[in-house]
């Protein structure tokens, strides 16, 4: 099987998503994007067909839980591989929303999953995360560390891997790349794409950014009684440039050959959420007021790869550490304070 040419992105307007949009852009494939907006706006797009001076083939706005329109983007596209980012990915929302998270991670998945199958698509690259590992304890966690979810989003990734790994059994003639981020964090160096959740952020480095810019008074740090050297939790940060470079590399191993591969991305190095707020403080120049809260309920203590595989089965490595995180984050948040809809409109390129 050659290495596919036409890649058909779920969630491609989203914040990985829209960073992977570029990348395969720039590395000369056809995109097809589907996003429903739900947490992404399609000026997105316009700012990833600037970047990379190249249109995304087609775009279509849908849900990916509906068969019937999904189906007839793969009727119109020859489609060679997926790449499915769609997914409802914030721990502390999952909580509270369990049924939403099982319809649109696991729902959105078999559904897609169902078309690919009609259509005779079998190459498929997961976006999986490192919280199905649960609380494994401190040290480097490799793909062998048992899984135990702790809340609906990981149980809902978790669901996912096993569906995939079933389908991969059964049927000789799938390959998946299953990718357990760890935590990506930061923006494109250009300023225009970055992270910019439609409502208060869950996820820690928007948060910051924004009481950074003002807009927030102060970060609220989930919990200072963890077992870590600071108390407050530690995570593996991952710059999204190079988890979306991961996700090229990975489409030139879909033709190795049939089967579900599992690899973590991350760095393999720990920092706590005070790391992360004083690094922020180092990019922006100026002190990021915070307070610790209560825990967050579903967070673990420590979270951190052990993501040697992937560089041994592929050559990937990250190159970029947390304090480019932080700067790239900071641009984005200075050059759009209140994000992609409250930016000025910019000249589009001609279709
Ligand atoms: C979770 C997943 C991760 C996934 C990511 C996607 C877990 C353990 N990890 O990351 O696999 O890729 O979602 O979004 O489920 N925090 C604060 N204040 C805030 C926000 C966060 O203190 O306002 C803390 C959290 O408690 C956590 C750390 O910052 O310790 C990072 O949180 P967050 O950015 O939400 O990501 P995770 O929950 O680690």
């Amino acid at each position: 099987m050659s290495a596919p040419s036409t890649v058909l992105v779920t969630g491609g307007a989203g914040f990985i998503g829209s960073h992977a949009c570029v990348e395969l852009l720039d590395h000369g494939y056809e995109l097809i994007v589907v996003d429903n907006y739900s947490n992404s706006t399609p000026q997105v797009l316009t700012r990833v067909e600037r970047i990379a001076g190249r249109f995304v083939g087609a775009i279509y706005e849908l849900d990916i839980r509906d068969r019937h329109a999904l189906s007839a983007v793969f009727d119109r596209h020859s489609v060679d591989a997926v790449v499915h980012f769609a997914a409802r990915k914030a721990v502390g929302e999952s909580t509270r929303m369990p049924v939403e998270y099982y319809d649109t991670n696991v729902g959105g998945t078999t559904a897609l999953l169902r078309v690919m199958h009609e259509h005779g698509v079998h190459q498929l690259v997961f976006s999986s995360s490192c919280s199905i590992y649960g609380d494994a304890g401190s040290g480097l966690l490799d793909e062998a560390t048992p899984a135990r979810p702790t809340n609906p989003y990981a149980a809902s990734k978790w669901t996912c891997e096993q569906i995939l790994a079933d389908v991969c059994r059964r049927c000789p003639e799938y390959t998946v790349l299953c990718l357990r981020y760890f935590n990506p964090a930061g923006a494109h160096p250009s300023g225009l794409l970055g992270e910019d959740p439609c409502r208060t952020p869950e996820n820690l480095m928007p948060y910051v950014a924004q009481v950074a810019i003002g807009r927030r008074e102060r970060v609220r740090v989930f919990g200072a009684d963890y077992p870590t050297p600071d108390g407050t939790a530690i995570r593996d940060y991952l710059h999204v440039v190079d988890t979306v470079e991961a996700h090229r590399v990975a489409l030139d191993h879909l033709a190795d050959g049939p089967g579900m591969y599992v690899y973590n991305l991350g760095v393999g190095m720990g920092s706590s959420v005070l790391d992360v707020v004083a690094t922020f403080s180092e990019a922006c120049g100026r002190p990021i007021p915070y307070e610790v809260t209560a825990r967050r309920p579903g967070d673990v203590a420590e979270l951190v790869a052990d993501a040697t595989a992937v560089t041994r089965a592929w050559g990937w490595r990250p190159s970029r550490d947390l304090a480019d995180m932080c700067r790239d984050a900071w641009r984005f948040q200075q050059l759009n304070p209140y994000g992609y809809a409250g930016s000025a409109r910019r000249p589009n390129l001609k279709r």
